[in-house]
């Protein structure tokens, strides 16, 4: 059995995505999303609310779980007994990931997957998404409903506080 862990900041989650998550559940007996904790300035959703979208999101999928985590993803792909980390891969991110492939590999074993992005996804981010959010943009295209939903909320309240 295959255990594969799709880690991520998912802040918040895209359709980008749930393409890597589907395409990592075709793959791999069972899938653990892992929402990495740690609290960036900028954050728009807490690591808490984002498991929270995804587990919606993710909802059809028997295969997938999802989780925070905290620390090294490494030690948190072993403590789970995930031997893989899946990610996706767009064209300006490939020196970074393939150092992060690199590093986890040589830490522990942990081998990592990386898929290139779809290509009617490849300019899709989450932090375009946010910023398009923050001035006014339609951001239905890129997020599932209810995530579109909650986006537009919350930036909303950032942007006029009660
Ligand atoms: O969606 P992101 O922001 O690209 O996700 C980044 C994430 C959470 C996958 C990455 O920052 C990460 O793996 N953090 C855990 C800390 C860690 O293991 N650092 C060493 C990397 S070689």
């Amino acid at each position: 059995m295959v255990r594969a862990v799709c880690p991520g900041s998912f802040d918040p989650v895209t359709y980008g995505h749930l393409d890597i998550i589907e395409r990592s559940v075709a793959m791999f007996d069972s899938v653990i999303v892992a929402v990495g904790s740690n609290v960036a300035k900028n954050a728009l959703f807490t690591p808490a609310e984002r498991v929270e979208m995804l587990t919606e999101v993710c909802a059809g999928w028997p295969s997938v779980a999802v989780t925070q985590f905290s620390g090294l993803l490494v030690d948190f792909c072993r403590a789970q007994g995930a031997a893989v980390i899946s990610k996706g891969l767009r064209s300006g991110d490939v020196e970074f990931e393939l150092a992060m492939a690199q590093m986890n590999r040589r830490l522990t074993e942990v081998d990592t997957v990386l898929l290139p992005t779809a290509a009617h996804w490849s300019y899709v981010s989450s932090s375009l998404v946010r910023e398009v959010a923050g001035l006014g943009g339609d951001i239905d295209a890129f997020l599932p409903p209810p995530v579109a939903e909650r986006t537009r909320r919350r930036v909303g309240e950032r942007l006029s506080p009660s």
